[in-house]
């Protein structure tokens, strides 16, 4: 398919592939788990590592406590060719995912009230040693936050004395360790009843005081501080730019095809991405301007003066994708109410930094370009399979062809296709209260400006001089 001249945004993209021979460990944290020391809420987290362990055929090893979660992958993994962001990302939107789908089997009775969000970290440790300290460190952490005495007040305050408080949580260690192992299964018996035996991978869940690897046994004082800073270095990004955001559905080729979406555009789909983008920008009220969606993917632009999480690229690509994915979860049914939800949706997600407003909107120009020219061919496309073609003969029928022209020849009414299709969805503030930008609490005022959906050209300039306060 054709190029377009806005094409040359993507050189502000960085490589942020985590180079051999480091082992790619993912840390991610709920972001105010309800209740983050309670049995169940620690039984959900357990299950859901254990799922991650499953899906995953790269992660090896899951060690969690509270309300976070470390996994840990094999030396020679090449999981989407070892790019930090994207690793990350689909991690904790796949966690995500997996804790909406899940939370009513611990929870049958207590409502999911909002959508829970993971944000997290890649870390890259050079060798085992280095795994091993990480693991102590972790462990450390999870005794110093003191989780027993926290669990054995709640039981006294409850009415347990101290003895009976002590007892019930004694055998209850809420470190959790998820690993895969080789075990010996066996699949048959000969004919004279010796036994056929097949080694397999088995994903258990210890709950060890103590986690060593290959008898690398360091003790708690050898973590230096040197370690611990690399353990939380986050990489911030460029100050006064604008950062976007753009997530995108993982393998949703598949998952469109599973879930029967309408062809080549799906309404439902569509609206519900556009509903999880109006979400997003009232969570992000403070940071986040603008947002502009096509097919399975969203761009999320925030402000260049934003402080959100101190422009920590992980912390912010994170925490969307995983707020973006737990919203999609939940709402599914609103949209699909005959279609069950089978296999738990994921997300990707960037974050890339644009130095000036006419950058900007040479980025959200390509986008839409993008979205014109992919709806031009899907159009064309379809046309030609509805028209008895095979999928392979209307693909070399298209190979090559000038779209236009194409569109005229299979009479297709083009400009009569809803906006939506054609110029993708975006979502501003219709008006803003400056004065309410200040607000001190925190929270979304409602009068700050109604989060709408628009199908609007934002190539021209048009829209641009009628909401000057978008990107002022
Ligand atoms: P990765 O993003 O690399 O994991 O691949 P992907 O399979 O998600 O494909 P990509 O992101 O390149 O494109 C999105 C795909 O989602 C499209 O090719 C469609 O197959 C599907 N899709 C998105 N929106 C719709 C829709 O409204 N209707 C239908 N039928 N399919 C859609
Ligand atoms: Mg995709």
């Amino acid at each position: 398919m054709a190029n377009s001249k806005y094409e040359y945004v993507k050189c502000f993209e960085v490589e942020d592939e985590v180079m051999f021979p480091n082992i790619i460990l993912v840390w991610i944290k709920a972001s105010k788990l309800h209740k983050p020391h309670d049995l169940n809420a620690l039984k959900l987290m357990n299950s859901c590592a254990v799922k991650v362990l499953e899906e995953y055929a790269d992660v090896v090893l899951a060690y969690g406590f509270s309300d976070e979660y470390t996994f840990v992958f094999k030396k020679t993994s090449k999981f989407y060719e070892r790019r930090a962001s994207k690793v990350l990302s689909i991690f904790t939107s796949f966690f995500s995912s997996i804790f909406v789908r899940k939370w009513d089997e611990f929870f049958p009775y207590k409502e999911l009230q909002c959508s829970p969000s993971f944000h997290g970290r890649v870390i890259a440790r050079a060798s085992v040693e280095a795994l091993q300290v990480y693991l102590l460190w972790r462990q450390n952490i999870c005794h110093l936050t003191n989780l027993h005495e926290q669990c054995l007040w709640r039981l006294v305050e409850r009415g347990m004395n101290g003895k009976e408080a002590w007892d019930f949580i004694k055998d209850f260690d809420k470190r959790s360790c998820v690993l895969k192992t080789i075990v010996e299964d066996i699949v048959k018996y000969t004919d004279n009843g010796a036994p056929i035996k097949r080694c397999k991978s088995k994903i258990i869940t210890v709950h060890s005081k103590k986690i060593e690897l290959g008898g690398f046994v360091e003790e708690i004082n050898n973590v230096t501080p040197e370690y611990v800073r690399s353990f939380e270095f986050d990489s911030k990004l460029m100050p006064s730019t604008w950062i976007v955001v753009r997530i995108d559905g993982c393998h949703f080729h598949r998952f469109s095809e599973i879930r029967e979406f309408v062809k080549p555009n799906d309404d439902r789909a569509l609206n519900l991405m556009n509903l999880y983008a109006v979400a997003v920008l009232e969570k992000f009220w403070e940071d986040i301007v603008f947002a502009f969606g096509v097919s399975d993917e969203y761009s999320f632009i925030l402000k260049k003066a934003t402080n959100l999480y101190q422009r920590r690229a992980n912390t912010i690509i994170s925490a969307i994708v995983s707020f973006f994915t737990s919203t999609y979860v939940r709402r599914w049914k609103n949209f699909f109410q005959q279609s069950e939800l089978k296999y738990p949706p994921s997300f990707d997600g960037r974050a890339v930094c644009y130095p000036s407003t006419e950058i900007l909107r040479d980025y959200l120009s390509w986008r839409q370009v993008d979205c014109h020219i992919n709806n031009q061919y899907n159009s064309c496309f379809w046309k030609l399979v509805a028209s008895g073609k095979s999928k392979r003969e209307a693909q070399n029928s298209l190979k090559g062809a000038q779209l236009q022209k194409k569109i005229k020849e299979l009479a297709i009414d083009y400009n009569n296709l809803p906006v939506m299709y054609r110029q993708g969805s975006s979502v501003y503030r219709d008006k803003v209260d400056i004065a309410l930008i200040h607000q001190e609490n925190g929270e979304f005022p409602e009068n700050y400006g109604k989060v709408i959906v628009g199908h609007i050209d934002i190539i021209g300039p048009t829209f641009w001089l009628e909401h000057p306060n978008i990107l002022d």
